[in-house]
């Protein structure tokens, strides 16, 4: 196994143990609404943003256990973003995580629930945060922001807009990905900097800007190049959507080449910290390179 593998698993079987014990706990009432939040939570996923928040608070040297509640509450609205993506009036997909849509499974109006219960979870988790100081109220409105109206909503709002749009604005498919995308991935790197007073922010933000528009892009391109049993989603959606792509702009070749430059940069503003940097730099080229 590879160092960067190894610790992978490492960050990922902390996440899940914090998951574990979350999903233990969560009692509501309907069944249903319990059973639905559980089922798409618990149905795997690369729990990416957690990861890598875990990885940037070992690099800064802040505790895991203080990063815990906020992986947590990112990955809640990570899985509601997904939950609510899938829907028949959105992305209208059928398979996540290599199962049925939670909309499939449990109905349309449970799925807009289930994905409103994330949310609204994911911030009672961040005020508990927010008796323990004003860096925790700081980093808790952080995630808020990149997963409001001037974030993830906001690029989700505008890849629906777009739809079927005959050309597409390179402005504008910035505007997408880093919305819609990046804003999640900036999150998770710039909490752990928000909790120790700021070190390295504007780098890291940075970061999480160019690792979430090459995680879009490879996103896209991985729609026209992936399987189904890698990804555990369809592909071939963007181009029968209609939706607005960077293979759209740039094209297969082109995209890959971008992808390339994109990765070439995030590697780029790592060699700018003190400290080792290297499962970051794996991580940026496994998202160059993934096939998952
Ligand atoms: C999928 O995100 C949605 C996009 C931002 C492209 P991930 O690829 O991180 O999904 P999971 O969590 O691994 O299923
Ligand atoms: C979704 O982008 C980004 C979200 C905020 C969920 P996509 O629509 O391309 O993600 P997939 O391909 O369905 O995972
Ligand atoms: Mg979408
Ligand atoms: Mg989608
Ligand atoms: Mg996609």
């Amino acid at each position: 196994m590879t160092a960067y593998k190894e610790k992978y698993d490492n960050y990922l079987a902390d996440f899940e143990t914090v998951l574990d014990g979350f999903c233990g706990r969560l009692d509501c009432k309907p069944e249903k609404l319990a059973d639905s939040l559980k089922y798409s939570l618990k149905s795997g996923g690369k729990r990416l943003r957690p990861v890598l928040m875990f990885a940037v608070g070992e690099l800064l040297g802040v505790e895991r256990t203080s990063l815990t509640n906020y992986a947590l509450a990112l990955e809640l609205i990570h899985t509601y973003s997904l939950i609510h993506d899938d829907l028949p009036e959105m992305d209208n997909d059928d398979y996540r995580r290599g199962r049925l849509t939670n909309h499939k499974v449990f109905g349309v109006g449970n799925a807009v629930l289930a994905g409103d219960g994330l949310l609204n979870t994911a911030y009672s988790l961040l005020f508990g945060e927010c008796f323990n100081g004003n860096d925790r109220v700081s980093a808790a409105k952080f995630i808020c922001d990149c997963a409001g109206i001037n974030g993830m909503i906001a690029g989700q709002a505008a890849d629906l807009e777009h739809e079927n749009d005959t050309t597409v604005d390179e402005n504008l498919l910035n505007f997408i990905y880093e919305n819609k995308t990046a804003k999640l991935l900036i999150a998770a790197v710039v909490v752990p900097s928000i909790l120790c007073g700021g070190k390295y922010y504007s780098e890291l933000k940075t970061f999480g800007s160019v690792l979430g528009n090459l995680f879009q892009l490879t996103d896209d391109i991985l729609d026209i190049e992936g399987s189904f049993e890698q990804l555990g989603k369809s592909t071939g959606k963007d181009s029968a959507e209609g939706k607005y792509t960077g293979v759209r702009l740039y094209g297969l070749d082109g995209s890959k080449v971008r992808a390339d430059v994109l990765a070439v940069k995030c590697t780029g503003i790592l060699e700018k910290f003190e400290g080792d940097t290297s499962f970051l730099k794996d991580l940026v080229s496994f998202v160059r390179q993934r096939i998952c």
